[in-house]
C-alpha cells in the first residue's frame, strides 16, 4: 500500500468514527475514487430513509441566525428538520458567522453530523462584481474569464460559501429574454469552450481547497428557447436543435467535471424539465455518465403543479425524484413526501439511495467530512473579500469585455488634453446599475461609474449633464421596474451643454434590473426617452460618443445610421467605469466581439447567424416576393455575431489549405495571414466557421469551429492555422448519433460572422 492510499485508509476510518458507528473498512487496495465511494457507502448504510431524503432538501436561508431561534410558523418547522438531520444544503446563508452556526448545528447536533452544502448565485462575482456573463463572452479570452471565475470563487469561498449556481449555460437566439445577460449567447461552441473556462474557474483543480467552490450548469434544458422570449415560457424544440445547439454546452460541463446541475422552470415538448427523465436520467446520468447531483429550479419542484403535470406536492415529488432530480430546492415536497412515497412503493427506496450518494460523494470530494469548518475563517473571510487583485481582476475582464461597435471620424479614442467633452445620461452617474441584477451580495452604489472613471483623466473638461432619468418607480431586484420615464424637463440643459462641446459622450441604455431573471422585454429599443433625447442632442451636436450599458442586443437602427462612434459597454460589475474610460481613451483597445446579433428591429428575433438556409432563401426573379424575407425590413442584422472593430485595422490574406480532403482520422490545417494595418497595436479574434453543404439533417449556413485571439503591433503580419478533423465536423446526425458525414464542405476565416475568406473541402467516411 503506498502512502498515499495508507492516508485515505485512515481517512475513511476517521470519517466513519466521527459518525459515532461501526468501521466498515475497506477490504483491498483502492484507488481514490473507490475509497472515496467506500465512504459515502459506509455513511449511507448508517442513515435511517428520513435522513437520506433529508439530504435532499434545501431550504432557503429562513431565519436571522444571530436572532432568537423560530418558534412558530415555516421557520421553526424548517429549524426541526435542520436539527433532525433533515436539511442537506443551504441556500442564501452568507458570512463565515452565519455558516459557522448553521453548520455547527448539522455537525453537533444532528444524529450523524452530515455537514451542509452551502449554495449562493455567485453569478458573475460576489461582492465585487465583475461583468456580467454575456459580456464576459464577448471577450472571447477563455484564461480572463476563468480567472474572472476564480475571483468569484475565491471571494465567495472566504464567506462560507462552496457551491455557485452557475454558470449558466443556456443558449439563447432572442434578445427579449431578460436572461440572456447570464449566458454566453447564441452559439453552442463559443457556449461550450466559456462552460469549460467558468468551470475549471470555479471549481479549480482541487475541490478541498478553500478558494474553490463547486459549480452548478443551469438551466437543464432549453431554458433559453422559451417561446416569446418570455420568462418561464413553454419550449417545443426538436431533437435536432436541443443536441446539435442546446446540449453541448451542458455535455462539455460534464467533460469539464462540473459537479452539479441545475434543472429549469420550463417545459420541454410537454413535459416540465424538473420531471423530464429524458433528460435527467437518460441524456444526463446515462448518456453523459454524469456522477455528481442535479438540484431543482427554486420551487420547480411545486411548479409542475401549476404546470398541469402533476395533482398536487406528493406527486410532484414522486415525478421529479424518479425522473432524476435529486434535490429539493425550497419546494419542500421532498421532505414532505418522500417517506411515503417509498412506503407506497411510487419510489424505490435504491432512488433514494442514489441521489443521497450523489449528494454525499459532492460533500466529500469538497473535503466536508474531513473539515466541515472549512470554509469558515473569519480572518481569511477578511483579508480576502474585496482585496486589491480582485479589483485588478475585473477591471482586466471588464476592459477585454468592450465592444467597439463603430468609429467614424477618428472620434475614438478620444484626445487627451484641449477637449471641451461633454457626459449625458442617468447611467453616466449611476454606481449602481453596472453591477447588474445578478448582484445580491454587492453593495448599492459600489461600482466605479462612468463619470468618475473620465474624472481620472484630468486633460480635459469634463461637464455632465443627466438629461432624463430612466425609470421610475422602484429598482430592486425582486419587484417590477417601471421603463416608462416620460419627463423630459432636463433635455434643454443637456442640449446647451451639447452645444459648446467637442465631443458629447452619451450613456444610454438599460438599467441594471432591466434585464435578468424575469424581466423580458417586447421592444428592444432604447428605454423611456432616451431615443428621443440622443437625437436632439444629436440636431446641437453631432460629435457624439454613445456608450451603451445594457444586458441585452438592443435594436438601435437609428444610432448606427447616425451616430458616429458606438461603444457596447454592457454591464461591466464593479471597475465598470475604469474600464469605459480606459478603452474611450485608448488605454486599452478594445478587442471585444460579439456573442449575440444584434437586430435591426425587434421583429427579426430570434435573429442568429447559424440559421438554416430554407428552400427559398434569395429572391429567383427580380421583384419576387416569394422567397423568406419580410417586405419591411432586411433578413441581415445590424452586427453579426462575431463582429466588434478595434482601434487599428486588420487584413485577411492568403487563405491556404494543407489539403482539400481528408478522411477518417485524418485533417486539413487551414491558414491565414493577419495583417495589422491600422496604426495602433490590438487584438483580433481570427474565427473559423465551416458550412456542411448537404447532409441527413439540414445544417446551418455557418457554425463557429474555431477562433484566436492574436496580437499584433502595427504593420505586424501573423500567421494563425486551425485543424479541420473528424471532430470539426460531426454533428447529432438522422442515425441519432454524433458522427461525421461525407460530404463536401465550405471553411471561411474572418473576423466575424460575416466571414472574410473561403475555401471549400471534402470529407470522405470510408
Ligand atoms: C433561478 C436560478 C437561481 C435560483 C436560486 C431561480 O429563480 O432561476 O437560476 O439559481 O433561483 O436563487
Amino acid at each position: 500500500m503506498t502512502v498515499i492510499k495508507k492516508v485515505s485508509f485512515v481517512l475513511a476510518t476517521i470519517v466513519v468514527i466521527g459518525c459515532g458507528q461501526k468501521i466498515i473498512k475497506p477490504k483491498a487496495v483502492f484507488s481514490q475514487k473507490d475509497i472515496l465511494e467506500t465512504r459515502v457507502d459506509s455513511i449511507l448504510k448508517l442513515m435511517t430513509l428520513e435522513e437520506k431524503i433529508g439530504q435532499l432538501n434545501q431550504y432557503n436561508g429562513f431565519w436571522e441566525i444571530t436572532g432568537p431561534t423560530p418558534k412558530e410558523g415555516q421557520a421553526a418547522k424548517k429549524y426541526a428538520d435542520l436539527k433532525n438531520g433533515l436539511v442537506g444544503s443551504m441556500l442564501n446563508v452568507k458570512g463565515v458567522k452565519d455558516v459557522r452556526a448553521l453548520q455547527k448545528i448539522a455537525v453537533e447536533e444532528t444524529r450523524l453530523g452530515i455537514p451542509l452544502i452551502f449554495g449562493f448565485d455567485v453569478i458573475h462575482g460576489f461582492k465585487t462584481i465583475s461583468p456580467i456573463p454575456l459580456a464576459e463572452a464577448a471577450s472571447w479570452d477563455l484564461a480572463e474569464i476563468k480567472k474572472s471565475a476564480a475571483i468569484a470563487a475565491e471571494e465567495a469561498a472566504s464567506v462560507g460559501l462552496n457551491w455557485t449556481f452557475a454558470p449558466m449555460v443556456d443558449i439563447s437566439r432572442d434578445a427579449r429574454w431578460g436572461r440572456v445577460m447570464e449566458g454566453a449567447g447564441e452559439d453552442p461552441y463559443l457556449g461550450s469552450q466559456i462552460a469549460i473556462a467558468r468551470v475549471q474557474g470555479f471549481q479549480g483543480d482541487d475541490l478541498t481547497a478553500r478558494n474553490t467552490i463547486l459549480a452548478c450548469a443551469k438551466h437543464f434544458a432549453a431554458y433559453g428557447f422559451s417561446e416569446s422570449g418570455r420568462d418561464y415560457n413553454t419550449v417545443d424544440v426538436g431533437e435536432s436543435t436541443l443536441q446539435n445547439v442546446i446540449f453541448p454546452p451542458f455535455k462539455a460541463a460534464v467533460d469539464a467535471g462540473v459537479r452539479t446541475f441545475m434543472n429549469s422552470f420550463n417545459e420541454l415538448n410537454g413535459i416540465p424539465a424538473t420531471g423530464n427523465k429524458y433528460l435527467q436520467r437518460d441524456i444526463l446520468k446515462d448518456d453523459w455518465k454524469f456522477d455528481g447531483f442535479v438540484v431543482s429550479d427554486w420551487g420547480s419542484i411545486n411548479e409542475m403543479i401549476a404546470h398541469g403535470y402533476a395533482k398536487d406536492s406528493k406527486q410532484a415529488a414522486e415525478i421529479a425524484i424518479n425522473a432524476g432530480s435529486d434535490m429539493d430546492m425550497e419546494s419542500s415536497a421532498y421532505v414532505e413526501y418522500l417517506s411515503a412515497l417509498v412506503k407506497e412503493g411510487k419510489v424505490k427506496e435504491s432512488t433514494i439511495d442514489d441521489a443521497a450518494r450523489r449528494i454525499l460523494r459532492v460533500k466529500f470530494e469538497l473535503g466536508l467530512f474531513d473539515n466541515p469548518y472549512l470554509y469558515c475563517d473569519e480572518n481569511y473571510e477578511k483579508e480576502t473579500v474585496g482585496k486589491a487583485a480582485f479589483q485588478e481582476g475585473v477591471l482586466e475582464m471588464a476592459k477585454k469585455s468592450i465592444v467597439l461597435l463603430k468609429n467614424e471620424k477618428e472620434l475614438l479614442p478620444l484626445k487627451k488634453s484641449g477637449q471641451k467633452i461633454v457626459v449625458i445620461g442617468a447611467l453616466a452617474n449611476d454606481k449602481t446599475s453596472p453591477l447588474g441584477s445578478w448582484r445580491i451580495a454587492a453593495d448599492d452604489n459600489s461600482a466605479v461609474s462612468l463619470l468618475e472613471g473620465l474624472q481620472n483623466y484630468k486633460g480635459n473638461q469634463l461637464t455632465y449633464v443627466k438629461g432624463a432619468d430612466l425609470t421610475e418607480g422602484r429598482t430592486q431586484f425582486i419587484w417590477e421596474t417601471k421603463i416608462n420615464t416620460t419627463d423630459k424637463s432636463g433635455f434643454a440643459e443637456a442640449m446647451a451643454a451639447a452645444k459648446t462641446a467637442d465631443v458629447v459622450i452619451m450613456s444610454l441604455g438599460e438599467h441594471g434590473l432591466q434585464s435578468g431573471e424575469g424581466r423580458s422585454r417586447t421592444d428592444i429599443g432604447l428605454p423611456g426617452v432616451q431615443q428621443e433625447l440622443l437625437e436632439e442632442v444629436y440636431k446641437v451636436n453631432p460629435n457624439i460618443v454613445l456608450v451603451l450599458n445594457n444586458g441585452r442586443p438592443l435594436a438601435i437602427p437609428w444610432a448606427d445610421a447616425h451616430i458616429p462612434a458606438i461603444v457596447e459597454a454592457w454591464q461591466l460589475g464593479t471597475q465598470s467605469g475604469n474600464a469605459i474610460a480606459q478603452v474611450l481613451y485608448g488605454d486599452y483597445n478594445p478587442s471585444g466581439k460579439l456573442p449575440m446579433t444584434f437586430p435591426r428591429n425587434v421583429g427579426q428575433v430570434p435573429i442568429y447567424y447559424n440559421y438554416k438556409n430554407t428552400g427559398r432563401p434569395v429572391m429567383n426573379e427580380p421583384e419576387s416576393v416569394f422567397w423568406s424575407h419580410y417586405i419591411d425590413e432586411k433578413n441581415t442584422p445590424l452586427y453579426p455575431f462575431g463582429y466588434g472593430l478595434s482601434y487599428t485595422q486588420f487584413e485577411y490574406s492568403n487563405m491556404e489549405l494543407s489539403q482539400k480532403y481528408f478522411s477518417d482520422d485524418g485533417s486539413i490545417e487551414v491558414s491565414v495571414n493577419v495583417k495589422n494595418t491600422g496604426k495602433y497595436t490590438g487584438k483580433e479574434v481570427v474565427q473559423l466557421y465551416i458550412r456542411d453543404l448537404f447532409a441527413s439533417i439540414t445544417r446551418p449556413v455557418l457554425e463557429l469551429k474555431g477562433f484566436e485571439m492574436i496580437e499584433l503591433q502595427p504593420n505586424q503580419t501573423k500567421k494563425v492555422s486551425f485543424i479541420i478533423n473528424k471532430k470539426t465536423i460531426e454533428f447529432f446526425t438522422a442515425n441519432s448519433k454524433w458522427e461525421a458525414e461525407s460530404g463536401d464542405f465550405k471553411v471561411f476565416l474572418g473576423g466575424s460572422s460575416a466571414k472574410t475568406l473561403e475555401a471549400d473541402f471534402q470529407y470522405k467516411n470510408n
